[in-house]
């Protein structure tokens, strides 16, 4: 059984005061009896905001994640984060390859790849992220481009080396649109992706998290987790506000999630 696990990405929102609120409050919504086991939970704030959240969280089920982080542990790097650095600040996470990053900072698969390796490095669980764009999709090219997202962030790696690898399915028309996959377009992705992990990594991929990310609500997290290779989900805007957020991590600890409509 793969844990479910949710993942709030509060990109470049929030202060270290309303994260250490935030992040107080939802662990008081987390169950702490016997559905504990089920899912796990994680905020990725600010680089800046991590310290003070790290703290908050620490002691509760709420685990904290870097947004980003470089490949090389220290240097001449200005403005960079390094994973050691992340480590260090109280971070259990990162996040590598969003597709903000691939868009806006010219993150590519081989970057990406430098990152998942450092990352690994320092022991910290990588959500590496992966989807296709609008034009992509229509131009029926979902496979071609998971396929090289996915195989281009391992390469040159071992199965005994990814044991804790997630990945994010995130399809960029979905991010911050309101319009989310439906759970069967998500399932057929994770499927796929699923696929290309057990050829890389025979039969680690059937350990390995897939979460669906965008638009994640309330109202639609139930149906997506309910698909047998949606293991969880990384959330963007419904992170950012108490309420929806820990409605979304309780789908996840729900024993029943609801089944797709017919
Ligand atoms: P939204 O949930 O705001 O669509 O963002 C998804 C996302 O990019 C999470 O990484």
């Amino acid at each position: 059984m793969r844990k479910r696990f949710i993942a709030g990405n509060w990109k470049l929102n929030l202060t270290a005061a309303e994260g250490v609120a935030l992040v107080q409050g939802l662990a008081k919504t987390l169950p702490t009896d016997g559905r504990s086991a089920r899912a796990e939970v994680a905020v990725c704030p600010t680089a800046l905001a991590l310290s003070e959240v790290a703290k908050a969280a620490a002691g509760t089920a709420v685990g904290v994640g870097g947004q980003n982080c470089h490949w090389e542990e220290k240097g001449a790097f200005t403005g960079e984060v390094s994973a050691s650095l992340l480590k260090a600040a109280g971070a259990r996470y990162v996040i590598i390859g969003h597709s903000e990053r691939r868009q806006f900072f010219g993150e590519t698969d081989q970057t990406v790849n430098k990152r998942l390796k450092a990352a690994l490095a320092q022991g910290l669980v990588p959500i590496v992220c992966v989807g296709e764009t609008l034009p992509e999709r229509d131009g029926g090219k979902l496979q071609e481009v998971l396929t090289r997202q996915v195989k281009g962030a391992i390469e040159g790696m071992q199965a005994s080396q990814l044991e804790s690898l997630v990945v994010a399915y995130e399809p960029v028309w979905a991010i911050g649109t309101g319009r989310t996959a439906t759970s069967a377009q998500a399932q057929e992705a994770h499927a796929f992706i699923r696929g290309l992990l057990t050829q890389a990594l025979g039969v680690l991929a059937t350990r390995v998290r897939i979460q669906y990310g965008g638009s994640v609500k309330p109202d639609n997290a139930h149906e997506l987790l309910s698909m047998p290779d949606v293991d969880g989900a990384l959330v963007g805007g419904a992170s950012l506000k108490l309420a929806d957020f820990a409605a979304i991590c309780a789908a996840a600890y729900s024993d029943t999630p609801a089944k797709a409509a017919p």
